[in-house]
């Protein structure tokens, strides 16, 4: 079983991603919803549910662990990596895509405040965005606009202009969507931002990095195509609706709530 997990919906951006190139691997998806959203969150709050989904996982069936979260991978990734011997996949800024391509020299960046503080984002900025002006914007709203199914709505056109003002008086030329959830609303952004603006999601590279590392420990999985989704949400039904709604998922998946 390949693990993924997200503090709600938005890591079926990277798991539906990666089960379109691999069709017939068995993945597990656990939602954190009863936690979302995790972008405030303290750093023990993240480590700590990073924690205990991953044994969850593991005890599941998980060989591989990708943690589709940029909040999530910023916070707790290290500590996962030392206390257990599985291989995890992180999010990964994507900044440095952003600022070879850019030809106005600016370039956006959306993600959570706790994406913002951490090395990882730091470190990757200081070394491949030199020269380039780097807008960040904290998504505020945003993951409640993917979770509460308001995509394409005024509500989220409103929260989006206003979350885009700066980039767009800054002439960015490239934005990245450092945050899972966001790529759910990639129409959304372009149509405020306009079609010249390109919208980077991190998705594709990451699937890339699952293949590699699923190929260098030498993984085996079973080829049968099933999928388990997990929430710690009680009110199973609705994730169940959200799931099918954001990546057309057949009903008779396995769809479970359990609370830790
Ligand atoms: C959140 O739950 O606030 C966002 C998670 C992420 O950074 O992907």
């Amino acid at each position: 079983m390949i693990g993924f997990f997200d503090s709600g919906v938005g890591g079926l951006s990277v798991w539906s991603a990666f089960q379109e190139e691999a069709p017939t691997l068995p993945l597990l998806y656990f939602a954190d919803q009863e936690y979302c959203p995790y972008g405030e969150k303290s750093h023990d709050e993240l480590i700590d549910r990073a924690d205990k989904i991953t044994a969850f996982l593991i005890a599941k069936g998980a060989k591989i662990i990708v943690v589709a979260c940029n909040t999530a991978t910023a916070a707790a990734i290290e500590f996962l990596r030392n206390k257990y011997t599985i291989p995890f996949v992180g999010m990964e800024p994507a900044i440095k895509t952003a600022a070879l391509a850019s030809s106005t020299k600016a370039v956006g960046v959306l993600a959570t405040e706790g994406t913002f503080s951490g090395r990882l984002f730091n470190e990757t900025k200081e070394k491949y965005a030199k020269g380039v002006n780097v807008i960040i914007q904290a998504g505020k709203g945003m993951v409640d606009l993917v979770e509460n199914q308001l995509i394409g709505t005024p509500t989220s056109h409103k929260v989006l202009a206003g979350l885009l003002v700066e980039m767009i008086t800054h002439n960015v030329d490239h934005i990245v969507l450092g945050c899972t959830h966001y790529p759910f609303l990639k129409n959304d952004i372009q149509e405020i931002v306009g079609s010249e603006v390109k919208l980077i999601d991190p998705a594709p590279a990451v699937v890339r990095q699952i293949k590699r590392i699923i190929k260098k420990e030498n993984l085996v999985f079973d080829n049968n195509g099933k999928y388990q989704f997990y929430t710690s949400n009680p009110n199973v039904s609705m994730f169940q609706e959200q799931v099918i709604h954001l990546v057309h998922m057949a009903k008779n998946n396995r769809f479970i709530t359990c609370t830790f």
